[in-house]
């Protein structure tokens, strides 16, 4: 499987990265290995002045381990941002967060100019919902957002902490994270808009209209998908 998600970070760093980009780090294990990848092209000189947006600070960690010179989006908006994927539907809507970092994920793909979504075929499935969509919700009030997540007809389970089972997971921004399993998901841009008029639901984990393209590795080939 690492095989795989290298191969396609390797692939979208190859097609889609060059000097002088700001690139946005995504998160998760397939994001790691396009910066690692990006590291090595920057300390082997053939990527120069380049730098990156991270999208968690697990990756800026990475990052910095890599040798990647890292800027915040005060200072530069991403050229491009290369990250993976929980779920990849036929129309590159996407579901992602289960590694716990969607809020900032989607701020750094939405501020940039191309998206590259890079997943092993594992993750390509016919319709959304074959796992739980994450949503990032305000602490206070939690009891309520469960709820009213909960009123849209799912199952909602507060996420623990994967390191401390004891504790709740919280976001790099100090937020909770509600998985909702759907029995289906018809229509995912409905149900983005119902999720985002509860207040205490932040952000969800559907990607619609955001993918530019989507880099997959199978086990005989790695192969892009283009949106549209
Ligand atoms: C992080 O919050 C997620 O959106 C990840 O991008 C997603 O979970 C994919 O992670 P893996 O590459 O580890 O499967």
């Amino acid at each position: 499987m690492d095989d795989l998600k290298r191969a396609a970070a390797e692939r979208a760093v190859k097609e889609y990265v060059q000097s002088g980009m700001v690139v946005g780090l995504g998160t998760g294990s397939t994001a790691s290995f396009a910066v690692h990848r990006i590291g090595e092209l920057v300390s082997s000189g053939d990527l120069k002045d380049v730098r990156g947006i991270p999208t968690s600070a697990r990756t800026a960690t990475l990052a910095e381990e890599a040798g990647i010179p890292l800027v915040t989006l005060s200072e530069a908006r991403p050229h491009v941002t290369i990250d993976g994927a929980d779920e990849v539907g036929p129309d590159l809507t996407l579901i992602k967060g289960r590694g716990g970092a969607l809020l900032r994920e989607k701020i750094v793909a939405h501020a940039s100019d191309v998206f590259v979504v890079i997943v092993d075929e594992s993750k390509l499935v016919e319709s959304l919902g074959a796992g739980p969509l994450p949503v990032e919700i305000e602490p206070f009030g939690w009891e309520v957002t469960l709820e009213a997540l909960a009123s849209l007809v799912c199952e909602t389970e507060l996420r623990m902490d994967p390191a401390d089972a004891r504790h709740l997971y919280v976001t790099d921004g100090g937020h909770y994270t509600a998985d909702c399993r759907f029995a289906s998901i018809p229509d995912p841009a409905a149900l983005e808009g119902e999720i985002k008029r509860i207040p205490g639901a932040l952000e969800c984990g559907f990607f619609t209209d955001l993918a530019r393209a989507v880099v997959v590795s199978r086990e005989d080939r790695v192969e892009t998908i283009e949106a549209g």
